[in-house]
């Protein structure tokens, strides 16, 4: 089947009740578009789970705290398309903003998702997983997919979409794909093509730095020194470290000595893109 491109719910519900009429399953994947392979291995995984795979395509005002970041974010719809057919998606979900705000946004009921939202991005993008947790409803809603599928590489997105999920009792499957990184480390992002090419030399630096943490964690070295120390020498590097932090895999508090799932997750400027990554890795406590 080749792909299918719809700007209403009403087109998108026909679809979806045609495919669960025949009994098919349908997988979901949440965008906003400028597509890349990172996207594609959701794309991917969502094929092998399910009869049918829709993907949404959605720059969403609510989730912007910075409107030059709304604005200038990076819109590629031929090239997205091309690249869905590619790689099997039958249908492509891409609604305008008054679809999906038709009583506009000031007035729009609000999904908010407490404790997993605060800290880290949360912190740094006040209002930004409230404007994340309201579309990905509102999506759930108009899908009604079997499964979603959302990338670690948005660590503390994907925690908060499951807690979501489970808070609201939401009946959808959600499944985690892990991050898509260039050979060099760098994980894919849209906003890795703000980078000049003197910062994409630099930006594997952020991925490697949270090698050597995981690493100095694990050979047991102090949290605390060695994220200051991680943080100073990127610093010095040309990145502008918004946080970098050690938690629990679990519910993204801080680790504390007794945890053995870890994530470092890491936000810094390079120029003018703000990228963000994570590691998670096992910590084995031995008793001494
Ligand atoms: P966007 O940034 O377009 O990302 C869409 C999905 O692709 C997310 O689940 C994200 O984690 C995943 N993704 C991005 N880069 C990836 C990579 N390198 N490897 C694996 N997965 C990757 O995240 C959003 O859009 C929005 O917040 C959205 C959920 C669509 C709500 O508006």
């Amino acid at each position: 089947m080749s792909l299918l491109t719809v700007s209403t719910v009403a087109e998108l519900r026909e679809f979806v009740h045609h495919a669960k009429f025949k009994g098919l399953s349908v997988g979901f994947v949440p965008t906003m578009g400028n597509l890349h392979s990172g996207h594609m291995s959701l794309i991917k995984k969502a094929k092998k789970h399910c009869d049918v795979v829709i993907a949404s395509i959605f720059v969403n005002p609510l989730q912007f705290n910075d409107k030059s970041d709304l604005t200038n974010y990076p819109r590629t719809l031929e090239q997205d398309q091309e690249l869905l057919t590619e790689n099997g998606c039958e249908l492509l979900f891409a609604p305008t903003v008054d679809e999906m705000y038709p009583n506009g946004q000031e007035i729009q009921s609000i999904v908010s998702v407490p404790d997993v939202s605060m800290g880290l991005c949360g912190g740094s993008r006040p209002g930004h997983f409230d404007g994340v947790a309201t579309v990905v409803t509102k999506l759930f809603n108009m899908v009604q997919a079997d499964k979603a599928f959302f990338g670690e590489k948005d660590f503390q997105q994907l925690a908060v979409i499951r807690k979501m999920v489970a808070d609201l009792c939401i009946p959808i499957e959600i499944i985690g794909v892990a991050t898509e990184r260039n050979r060099d480390g760098l994980a894919l992002s849209s906003r890795n093509g703000y980078l000049s090419a003197e910062e994409l030399d630099l930006a594997p630096m952020l991925f490697k730095s949270l090698q050597d943490i995981a690493e100095a964690i694990q050979q047991g070295n102090d949290f605390v020194s060695t994220l200051e120390q991680t943080q100073q020498r990127l610093n010095k590097q040309g990145f502008k470290v918004d946080y970098l932090a050690l938690c629990r895999e679990s519910d993204l508090k801080p680790a504390t000595p007794d945890d053995t799932k870890l994530v470092i997750l890491v936000a810094a400027f390079l120029g003018s893109a703000r990228l963000i990554d994570n590691l998670p890795f096992p910590l084995n406590r031995t008793s001494d």
